[in-house]
């Protein structure tokens, strides 16, 4: 097994000459130091970021870039446009070029381990950012939000909005509801946390039959959404409801991610969903995006939990900043982001509830403008 913290040394020079000397002579990196000797500014991070199809991740690569270029570093941000094998191209050409530090939101977690170990042997430091990379000792630091607490409050909110307090297995016909449940893309870690975070709270009342679900798709690999994707989450529900809500309404569906909440307040629309005969189930979602949150200011989607990506941009880039002047990192967590080859010690921040009456807080905190959210 390497031993990674040995050397905290080699330049970024030495770290190209070393791939270049790999690559020309095909032998392993034997010792040699984990991160790269010149303890100090300059070089270039590499911020490998999955798609742009979601506000968010523009968002976190555009602060995360900025905040490395003041902090004095140059920044090579990269999209994979939700392909695993950009990504990796991606990923690859960055340990080429001697970038001195990556960090990386994965596409698929499990699919970095061989491009790792060529950073690895370049010594390049690795930060997964949001979402954990799995099956690799080959990741440092680990920056995100409690991503099982996201979940709570997404099963929490349905709860609340159901006037469900106590499961009671005794309790009246005309106070039994009907959810449907969806997760997030099976291949992201954070999928899992979400839905046991929700699952935490609404499996008592599944027990007590106080919750219905219909399609009796309850387990999570029946409600996973490859990649988030709102129109596959948007052909789910056409079926659930098409299926199972022919002559009774659904009154609560879970989501993830308001991305697939959009799709599923279209399925819900198209089917006759919206206004007072037939209102539209309590829906809630994550990342406060603008059309979720104008959404809810127009009475449709019920909730979003929100995570200040500009803060999470933050903590990365300390991070980063720390590993690469020789410093220790600060984090929050060392136990509970277990990626199959280690704890990987993290930095949790703290998720929020969002709904039509706190909608003035993304003001507040300058998330978006008055005028934005009209
Ligand atoms: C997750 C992330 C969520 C959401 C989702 C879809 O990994 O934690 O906040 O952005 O991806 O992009």
């Amino acid at each position: 097994m390497r031993t990674r913290r040995r050397h905290l040394a080699a330049s970024a020079a030495l770290a190209a000459a070393l791939v270049a000397a790999l690559t020309s002579c095909g032998q392993e990196a034997r010792g040699g130091s984990r991160y790269q000797p010149d303890k100090g500014k300059g070089g270039t991070v590499g911020i490998a970021m999955p798609t742009k199809s979601s506000e968010r991740w523009i968002a976190d690569g555009k602060n995360m870039a900025e905040q490395f270029r003041k902090a004095g570093y140059e920044a090579d941000l990269q999209y994979g446009d939700d392909k695993v094998e950009n990504q990796v191209a991606q990923v690859e050409n960055m340990i080429t070029k001697g970038h001195r530090l990556l960090v990386i939101a994965a596409i698929d977690g499990s699919a970095l381990t061989d491009v790792l170990e060529q950073a690895a042997a370049a010594h390049i430091p690795v930060i997964s950012y949001d979402r954990l990379i799995l099956g690799t000792e080959n990741v440092d630091y680990y920056a995100s939000f409690d991503n099982e607490r996201v979940g709570e409050l997404q099963g929490q909110y349905i709860l609340d909005k159901l006037g469900l307090t106590e499961p009671d297995a005794g309790a009246a016909e005309d106070e039994h509801y009907a959810i449907e449940l969806f997760a997030g893309s099976p291949d992201d870690n954070n999928t899992k946390y979400f839905w046991n975070g929700a699952m935490k709270k609404l499996r008592p009342y599944l027990k007590t039959g106080q919750l219905v679900v219909r399609s009796k798709q309850t387990r999570m690999n029946q409600a996973t959404t490859l990649r988030w994707d709102g129109g596959t989450a948007q052909k789910r529900m056409d079926d659930l409801i098409s299926k199972n809500y022919g002559n009774t309404d659904v009154d609560a569906v879970l989501s993830p991610y308001d991305g697939i909440s959009i799709g599923i307040l279209s399925a819900l629309k198209s089917a006759g969903y919206g206004g007072k005969r037939h209102p539209l189930p309590v829906v809630t979602g994550q990342d406060a995006e603008l059309a979720s949150v104008k959404s809810i200011v127009a009475g449709e989607q019920t909730q979003t939990v929100f995570k200040d990506t500009r803060k999470l941009a933050k903590q990365a880039v300390e991070m980063g900043d720390a590993v690469l002047t020789g410093k220790k990192p600060e984090v929050n967590n060392t136990t509970d982001y277990d990626n199959g080859k280690k704890v990987v010690p993290a930095y949790l921040l703290k998720p929020v509830s969002v709904d039509r009456k706190n909608t003035g807080l993304l003001v507040d905190e300058g998330y978006f403008t008055k005028e934005q959210l009209r």
